[in-house]
């Protein structure tokens, strides 16, 4: 199939019936009927949630759209979003189509790397069994990779130790951290065995007692950076009234009252998670971890930061976003349910950067569309109107939209 095909500008495509939508989804991504009869029922029978988690009653629905627009390194993607709030996917679409204009967005990940952190306690002499640990960081690493046959063999693995002496309660703890490159899965299995398979031989070397052994969730070693360079005339508005320079103007001024202010940042950073949520969700990936992730890297100075910023460069907006992508496109849920397969096989992502890299332009692209509408027409028209068309026109409540 040509790759014209597999592109993500669709025309109107809003404005079809649900019948034509999939008719259309079904084209580009090459989706069979039975891929097709999945969207009925949330990707997931209720036989198979059992196996998923406990107590099982039933299955939980949210809609799924499909954002358009998209093209990160010069690929068109089309970006699956679950997501229960009217104008996310509209909004993630609007501001793919603003940087395509530029060029789309350009998008790079490091290594798939995990940390696992294995606490030691009361160490009698931290420096010692620090040394003491260093000295046997090969014997660490082959024994974390002992646990791991499968991992190893497709080319992951442990591939280094850091030594941190973790004070504040207590002057004897020392936190090892192994790095584990996890390829195409999240990891979390993989990484917390590894801690608990090393924690033994790590005590005995410190000279103290095994603490907790887990993954950290600050996964700073997998990172994602995405950036999107809008001409001026590209942000105009089409109805004739904001000039391009003055939303780049605007959307600049948003991003530096984010980086001044913690309670801004944390309303722009819920903005970007507004969109990367939605994909982390929609190909089955832990949300929760990209969120505790995302919020301790915004905080990782000392100060809650936003994830992304925009500035003016020459005659365009200029917007970069980094942030940590602790997300698979094998193993975990992927293995128990078929929506979230299904909508990996939409955005034909091949590897977890892939997707990770994905992601973050979903967020970095949420992030424009929010701070263009705030500044320019406000957020509420827009929103409104949407919510409107959702639930009816309902009276004024107290609580109005959410944000
Ligand atoms: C609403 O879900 C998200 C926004 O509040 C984000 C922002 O303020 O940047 C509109």
């Amino acid at each position: 199939m040509s790759d014209e095909h597999h592109g993500s500008r669709i025309p109107e495509f809003r404005s079809l019936s649900l019948a034509d939508r999939r008719r259309e989804l079904a084209v580009r991504a090459e989706l069979s009927p039975d891929d097709l009869a999945l969207l009925d029922t949330g990707g997931l029978a209720a036989a198979d949630a059992g196996r998923m988690i406990e107590n099982v009653v039933g299955i939980y629905a949210l809609p799924l759209g499909v954002a358009l627009n998209f093209q990160i390194n010069q690929r068109d993607y089309l970006v699956p979003m679950a997501v229960e709030e009217p104008s996310v996917v509209a909004a993630a679409s609007y501001a793919a189509r603003m940087v395509r204009e530029g060029g789309g967005f350009s998008a790079t990940a490091d290594q798939p790397v995990m940390i696992a952190q294995i606490e030691l306690r009361d160490v009698g002499d931290p420096a010692a069994a620090r040394a003491r640990i260093e000295a046997a960081r090969a014997e660490i690493l082959a024994l974390a990779d002992s646990c791991q046959a499968v991992l190893v063999s497709v080319g992951g693995g442990a591939r280094d130790l850091e030594v941190r002496h973790v004070t504040g309660s207590t002057q004897n703890r020392l936190v090892v951290h192994l790095h584990v490159n996890c390829r195409d899965a999240m990891g979390a299995n993989s990484v917390n065995t590894m801690a608990e398979t090393v924690a033994p031989r790590l005590a005995e070397l410190s000279g103290g007692r095994v603490g907790l052994r887990i993954l950290s969730n600050l996964a700073d070693r997998r990172v994602v950076r995405v950036s999107a360079r809008i001409p001026f005339a590209a942000l105009a508005s089409d109805k004739g009234g904001a000039v391009g320079s003055e939303v780049a103007e605007g959307v600049a001024a948003a991003s530096r009252f984010a980086e001044d202010d913690p309670y801004r940042a944390a309303t722009h950073n819920k903005g970007i998670m507004n969109g990367v949520d939605a994909v982390v969700m929609a190909t089955g990936n832990d949300w929760r971890g990209v969120e505790a992730g995302a919020h301790s890297y915004a905080a990782r100075d000392g100060r809650y930061r936003p994830l992304a910023t925009w500035k003016i460069e020459g005659e365009s907006l200029v917007g970069r976003l980094e942030m940590p992508m602790a997300v698979g496109t094998v193993g975990g849920t992927l293995q128990v349910h078929p929506g979230a397969r299904l909508a990996l096989r939409i955005l034909r992502v091949s590897s977890s950067e892939e997707l990770g890299m994905v992601i973050g332009a979903a967020g970095l692209g949420q992030n424009l569309a929010a701070l263009r509408a705030l500044a320019t027409e406000g957020i509420q028209r827009g929103h409104m109107n949407l919510h409107k068309r959702a639930v009816g026109d309902p009276a004024p409540s107290r609580s109005g939209p959410r944000s």
